[in-house]
């Protein structure tokens, strides 16, 4: 498959390393293209759409509600996905806010599997923003299964190197080609010693900082925007470059 066809890029990581930051500056940067991006949310337990969207109203809709109901349609996905109001490329697809792990019926692989094809139909490109804990996360399972890449956010923490070694191996499976995965160290921080976090991740092919200011776009609600000043050049290169080499280069 050449880089030009992949469209669905799933991002799955260690707790807190910066995957839902990292899913959506790469979905903005795919909205630059002027092509259409879903950028979809699996988490149910502190379900990111009201912490990534300023909406002026929640939405009504959830993939919850599409996951359960008995068939799917292209149209019933697409009345799901709520569009983004400042972005007009971008729209979500998520839980909303309130709904827990109780909230709905369990649902086959399958029909999570189902509603990723549809997508592909809808949108030009898609970004999963996967759960670090799999295990009840149907949705983020069948994304790290069935995306043509799968971004590994790796933080630059010990509590990383203690979920990889012990996550790891639950997704050894082929069908999760683990060794093709993209390794992304998030939360780079100028301590000594920062190659040893990547030699313990296997190594890494991408660097992304820990700016301040990405963390004040987080909890302000702006990390749609893009970053200003002279910090942006340590990181903005690093989101380009990656969209780039899952998605070629949009031209
Ligand atoms: N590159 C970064 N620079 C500064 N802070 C970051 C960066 N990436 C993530 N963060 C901070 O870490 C927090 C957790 O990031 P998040 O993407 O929600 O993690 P995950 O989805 O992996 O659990 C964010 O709210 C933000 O404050
Ligand atoms: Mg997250």
């Amino acid at each position: 498959m050449s880089n030009k066809q992949k469209q669905m890029l799933a991002v799955w990581g260690s707790p807190g390393a910066g995957k839902t930051v990292t899913a959506v500056k790469l979905a903005a940067e795919l909205a630059k293209r002027k092509k259409n991006v879903v950028l979809v949310f699996t988490d149910l337990t502190a379900p990111p759409l009201p912490a990534v969207a300023a909406e002026g109203k929640l939405p009504e809709v959830s993939v919850g509600e599409l996951l359960s109901a008995p068939g799917m349609t292209q149209e019933q996905v697409l009345k799901t996905c709520v569009p983004c109001e400042k972005h007009p490329y971008i729209s979500f697809l998520g839980y909303k806010a309130g709904e827990n792990v109780f909230t709905y019926a369990e649902y086959s692989k399958e029909k999570a599997v189902d509603m990723l094809v549809l997508l592909r139909h809808i949108a030009d490109y898609v970004i999963v923003d996967c759960t670090s804990v799999l295990t009840g996360n149907v949705l983020a399972t069948a994304a790290l299964e069935v995306a043509d890449d799968v971004l590994r956010v790796c933080g630059c923490d010990l509590k990383a190197i203690s979920y990889f070694a012990s996550y790891l191996p639950l997704i050894e499976d082929r069908k999760f080609k683990p060794e093709q995965h993209i390794r992304v160290l998030s939360n780079t921080r100028p301590y000594p010693g920062g190659m040893e976090y990547e030699n313990s991740f296997g190594g890494v092919k991408y660097r992304l900082p820990y700016l301040p200011i990405v963390e004040e776009q987080a909890a302000t609600l702006k990390l749609l925007e893009p970053l200003a000043g002279k910090e942006a050049k340590s990181y903005e290169p690093v989101i380009t470059a990656i969209a780039a080499e899952v998605f070629g280069d949009g031209k």
